[in-house]
């Protein structure tokens, strides 16, 4: 009989070779999915699985909360801690860049019925303890109930100020909300700051973290908090379809990241911190070299005078299987599959672009 796996032909890896557009796109090392593949699983919608178990425990710990929950991806991971918070017409507030606001799809909208208002944020992504405070609604039929308050850490590659986010949290404890971070990539914050997960952590009733982008896992995000707040998010993970069996082969992927990927990022810091300034110093590149705070680099390519800017440079990067973002700013991210050797490259190839 014919077997139906894809051949080695069909296997082609199409995707570039040195891909900047975002951290998302880091595939398991050797070593992750060696572990992968040894990991003992069950089925994790029973609480059977032991890599799940202790993929949970390892986070709960690691930020000091009692609980953890493994969920498929970070957008469902801020759904759950919204639908878990939130009833159907109660209001969570939120930054107007944060990705729950703006790239979640508004599915706490559209699957929970709740109502989202957003305050602006710095371009940096900042927002003040006052913003919040005039933010939230008072106790008037006309208007929704205020629930919850939603931070973000980093917000696009910018460490928010935790003295300022503490303030928001203990604001809405004060205030009778409870308070959601989104910590997709707190990891970062922590390793820039100095401050430990858990502290980043601390004032917030619920906190999202992400495996699967700069920690290099292949999917998953860990949500975690108080053991009753996991227990709802529990059940709704199950309504939204996220209730996986032998997830135990992810879990130790996540488990991987965990123990051995952490420290690293402050060469994704430094190599971003490298790259930024060998750009700036291009008369056609122009970058605020100070807002490089973590991973990402902000980078504006219009500067090249009779050049097509941005489009025809990520065209002729191209070739050379080198992928940059869209968007006259170019975000570019650094991550553990870039290497010194590879941004090297990629300015050689940009220099050679400005040349011709
Ligand atoms: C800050 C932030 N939160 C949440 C998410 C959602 O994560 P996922 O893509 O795993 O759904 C992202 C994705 O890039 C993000 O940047």
């Amino acid at each position: 009989m014919k077997n139906s796996y894809p051949s080695a032909a069909q296997n082609i890896d199409h995707t570039p070779k040195i891909d900047y557009r975002s951290d998302t796109v880091t595939k398991p090392s050797a070593a992750m999915r060696d572990c992968m593949s040894r990991a003992t699983v069950g089925d994790d919608v029973y609480g059977e699985d032991p890599s799940v178990n202790q993929l949970q425990r390892k986070a709960a710990n690691l930020l000091e909360k009692e609980d953890a929950l493994f969920v498929p991806s970070g957008t469902m991971s801020n759904l759950l801690a919204l639908l878990s918070h939130c009833q159907r017409g109660e209001e969570a507030i939120v930054g107007d860049q944060y990705h729950i606001f703006s790239h979640e799809a508004g599915g706490a909208s559209a699957l929970g019925g709740v109502v989202m208002q957003s305050i602006n944020t710095t371009t940096t992504g900042h927002m003040t303890a006052q913003q919040v405070a005039a933010a939230i609604r008072p106790d008037d039929s006309h208007f929704a109930l205020s629930k919850l308050v939603c931070v973000e850490n980093t917000v696009s590659g910018f460490v928010q100020d935790q003295t300022e986010l503490n303030a928001i949290a203990a604001l809405a404890a004060d205030r009778g909300l409870l308070s959601h971070l989104d910590g997709a990539r707190m990891m970062h914050a922590a390793i820039k700051s100095g401050l430990s997960p858990a502290q980043l952590a601390e004032s917030f009733d619920s906190v999202s973290l992400c495996l699967s982008k700069g920690l290099g896992a292949p999917a998953g995000s860990v949500l975690c908090g108080s053991s009753a707040f996991i227990r709802k998010a529990n059940r709704l993970r199950k309504m939204l379809g996220g209730g996986m069996r032998q997830s135990g082969i992810l879990a130790a992927a996540g488990i991987f990241a965990l123990d051995n990927n952490l420290q690293r990022l402050q060469q994704d810091h430094d190599l971003a911190s490298y790259f930024a300034r060998q750009l700036n110093l291009m008369t056609q590149v122009s970058i605020n070299i100070a807002e490089v705070e973590t991973n990402m680099i902000f980078a504006d390519f219009s500067r090249a005078e009779g050049k097509n800017s941005h489009q025809s440079l990520a065209e002729y990067l191209m070739q050379f299987s080198i992928s940059i973002a869209d968007g006259s700013i170019c975000r570019i991210v650094l991550h553990l599959d870039i290497s010194r050797e590879d941004v090297d490259l990629t300015l050689e190839k940009i220099n050679a672009y400005y040349q011709q």
